[in-house]
């Protein structure tokens, strides 16, 4: 029948959708709730960064260094991309390694930003030990400002995420659908 085979295309067909966003604007937590609202498998970037080299992301970055994260990010990243129907949690820094990106399109990756305000994360990152945050005020807010400028230039879809986790992935759920990427 031309409409069970026109669904089980377009199951087939279903790009893998890549959270983007700065640190605490919820990809890990809204990941989850967006893979189950569509029926896709749930990989958080860090999580698999950790488990494929056996120690905590954040500990790697701050022992190696940021270039050599990013080469680590960008292994794992296409292993994980292997996987069909799938939403991934990507680290706040992903895309910045030219790599990276260029592995998100060769995979017809939508990019989908998690777009929060400076106050936003300014008091959701309150205390955290993450080491990018471990700067000034200043050199954080620039990280922000620039991390942002290029989540705007990337974005396929943005979802205001200032908001709770479940309205964020309803809104990431319906614009994913009302753009025909899902
Ligand atoms: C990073 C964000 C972190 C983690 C690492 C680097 C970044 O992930 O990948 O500390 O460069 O912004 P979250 O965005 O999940 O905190």
């Amino acid at each position: 029948m031309s409409g069970s085979s026109t669904g089980a295309r377009r199951r087939a067909a279903s790009r893998p959708v890549l959270l983007m966003g700065f640190m605490g604007a919820g990809k890990s937590t809204v990941g989850p709730l967006l893979g189950r609202r569509l029926g896709f498998s749930f990989v958080d970037l860090d999580t698999a960064v950790s488990e494929h080299f056996q120690s905590p992301a954040n500990e790697q970055l701050a022992a190696m260094g940021e270039r050599e994260f990013r080469r680590r990010e960008g292994v794992v990243l296409e292993d994980v991309l292997q996987v069909r129907n799938l939403v991934v949690a990507l680290g706040g820094g992903t895309v910045t390694d030219a790599r990276s990106r260029l592995i998100i399109r060769a995979h017809r990756g939508c990019l989908l930003w998690l777009d929060v305000d400076w106050p936003t994360v300014a008091h959701r990152l309150r205390g955290s030990t993450r080491p990018l945050w471990q700067g000034s005020d200043w050199e954080r807010r620039l990280l922000f400002d620039r991390r942002r400028a290029l989540y705007a230039a990337l974005a396929e879809v943005r979802v205001d995420a200032r908001q709770d986790a479940l309205t964020v992935a309803a809104e990431a759920h319906r614009d994913l659908e009302a753009q025909r990427v899902v």
